[in-house]
Parts: structure tokens; sequence; C-alpha cells
């Protein structure tokens, strides 16, 4: 089916209480491998696609190969802007037929991100394209290189001094409620602990502030840099990570109302160990198509794992039914 918009979508998951799976994707592999995973759970999906993606594969190839997976998909399948930084970015994603955005706002002073927000988010509307915002900021691991023990291997918490200082930039409920208000924006993502860039899912979330921004704000919540989060509270216990009492995993923020779960270098890392696999399995190979294939089933059978945690699994015949998503089809950009 043609691509579809994240607003229903954001706004069932929110009704229904589970999450759409927000994906990045860098190529091809990576685009058909999360779409053709979606469609073996009954999901629907989002793809998403980075400025850094966009300035790798060009605006038109991966606008393409998105538009043209979830055309042959029969699950909805959302053309997601990832981290837009600026106005002019999201307006070209707009133009070139992405259906839904985001606005980062996150290192700018705050009437600067309201500002600019609000404008993308007028600008979008007009043309039935929801938009999502930041507030507090999602910091990645590399900011935080110096003050990571080089014995550090991710199999515990990440050191207090870190621990401190993301929580310092979670979003507060009471500016988040104000933002809201002021930008219009569809869904928004907040900082509740969790840091871009882990290669593994140790860091627990702050369930009592998503619950505050949560009764707070009314839109979908969305939760950034999912690839290092606690996914369950038996991985905890596994692991041996202690969970303080305001603490949760992945399923805990899920049943508490979080809607979009991002997650980006989980996907790089199983293409990267998939090639690597086979590789090393053999090293005579010439050719590509034997690497990237493991690659790419090897994110298949991640996406498919996340989809089945953050419970949409089966949810895409309901949400087409329901809503009438087939209608909502941003037509003019056939
Ligand atoms: P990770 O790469 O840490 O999973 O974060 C993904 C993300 O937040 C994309 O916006
Ligand atoms: O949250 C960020 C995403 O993982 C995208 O990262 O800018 O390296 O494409 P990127
Ligand atoms: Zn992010």
């Amino acid at each position: 089916m043609p691509l579809v918009t994240s607003k229903e979508l954001l706004l069932r998951a929110q009704q229904e209480g589970y999450a759409i799976g927000a994906f990045n994707a860098n190529n091809m592999e990576a685009v058909q491998a999360i779409v053709e995973a979606a469609e073996e759970e009954r999901a629907p999906v989002i793809v998403q696609i980075s400025a850094g993606a966009i300035a790798y594969a060009g605006i038109d190839f991966i606008r393409s190969i998105v538009k043209t997976a979830g055309e042959l998909a029969t699950v909805p399948v959302v053309l997601h802007y990832d981290h837009g930084t600026d106005f002019d970015g999201n307006i070209q994603c707009l133009r070139s037929g992405f259906t839904s955005l985001m606005f980062d706002g996150s290192d700018l002073p705050l009437e600067e991100n309201i500002e600019i927000s609000s404008r993308i988010a007028e600008a979008a509307r007009a043309c039935g394209i929801p938009l999502e915002t930041e507030l507090g900021k999602i910091p990645k691991i590399e900011d935080y290189e110096d003050l990571l023990p080089s014995s550090y291997d991710y199999s515990s918490k990440l050191p207090m001094e870190v621990q401190e200082r993301v929580a310092a930039l979670m979003a507060e409920p009471e500016q988040a409620e104000e933002f809201c208000a002021l930008t219009h924006c569809d869904s928004l993502a907040v900082a509740i602990g969790s840091v871009h860039g882990m290669k593994r899912d140790i860091q627990p979330l702050n369930i009592q502030r998503l619950i505050a921004l949560r009764d707070r704000t009314g839109v979908p919540l969305v939760l950034h840099g999912a690839s290092g989060v606690l996914r369950t509270r038996e991985d905890a216990d596994r692991m041996a990570i202690r969970l303080e009492s305001y603490e949760g995993t992945l399923e805990d923020a899920i049943k508490h109302g979080l809607c979009k779960i991002n997650v980006g270098t989980e996907i790089n890392m199983c293409l990267i160990r998939g090639i690597k696999r086979a590789f090393q399995q053999n090293p005579r190979v010439k050719d590509i198509r034997k690497l990237l294939l493991p690659g790419k089933n090897e994110i298949k059978q991640t996406v498919r794992s996340l989809i089945r945690l953050f419970g949409s699994s089966g949810m895409a015949g309901a949400a087409s039914e329901s809503t009438g998503l087939v209608e909502s089809v941003v037509k003019h950009y056939e």
C-alpha cells in the first residue's frame, strides 16, 4: 500500500497500549529487512531516515527505496525524517514525500526550539503530515567518552557521573505541557534517561518521569536511543542490574504509555555482525551479496523480535481497518 503518515498509527498505539517500532535505515538492505520483518509480524512500522542517512544515500534514492518497499507491503509503512535540526531540512523532506517529520531543537534555547517547531508544524499540517519534536536532550554516548573507564564493557550500568549527567538533561513535565500547547506538535521525543548510540541494552528508563510527562502532555511520547535501553526485568536480573523504584525497562515504559520506539545502532550492528560472520566463514568470497544477505537476515530477526516486544505484532490489520489509513495516504505525493 502507499506510504501512510504516523499520526493515526501513533494515536491508535496510544489508545491501545502498545508501541510502534521506528527503525533507522541507511541502505536498501536495511529498508527491505525492516519492512519484510513488519510484513511477517503483520505490524505497522516506521522506517526512519536521519539527516546523516540522507547525506549518505541522497534524498531521492532513499525516499524511492522506502516508497517502493511500502508499496510492495500489505502493512502500513511510514517514511519518517529523524532528527532534522533545521527548518529547511524538514521542508525538503516534506516536499520530497516523507510522511512524518521530526524537528530536534534540543541544542537550541527553549524559545528558539518552540519557534522553529511551531513553524514546521504549521507547514506540515497544511500538507497533512505530522511533526515530532524534542524536549530535554537525549545525549550520545560519545558525549561521555572521557568519563567511561577503559575497562567499561557495557555489561553493567553506566558510571554514576554519566547517569547524573544524563538525568540532568531530562524533560520537565510542566515545560513539556507548555511546549506541546505552543508548538502544536503531534508527538514528543522525551529525554527520560536513554542515551543514543549504545552497543548493548543495559540502560534503565525513568518511568516516574515518563508517567508525569504522559499525564501533562497528552500527545504520543517517543523514546530515542532504544538500542541501549534495558528491554525486560528478566534481562535486568540476568545481568544483575538493580533498578531503583522509579526506574524500569522498555516493557515497563510501553505499559506506561510510550508509543514510538527508535532503534538505530542495533540495526547497524546487525548488518555489521551478519557481514562479519559471513566473511569469517568464507574469507575467499567475491560475491558481495553473500555478505549482505546474512546482514539483512540478522536485521530482520532482530526487528521481528523487537516488534513482538513492543506489542505491535498483529496490529497492521486493525490499524488500517479502523482508522481508514488507506484514505489518509498522502495522495498529493503520488
Ligand atoms: P540508537 O541508535 O541509540 O538506537 O538511537 C536511535 C534513535 O534514537 C534514532 O532517532
Ligand atoms: O538518533 C540517531 C540515529 O541513530 C541516526 O544516527 O545521524 O548517524 O544516522 P545518524
Ligand atoms: Zn534519536
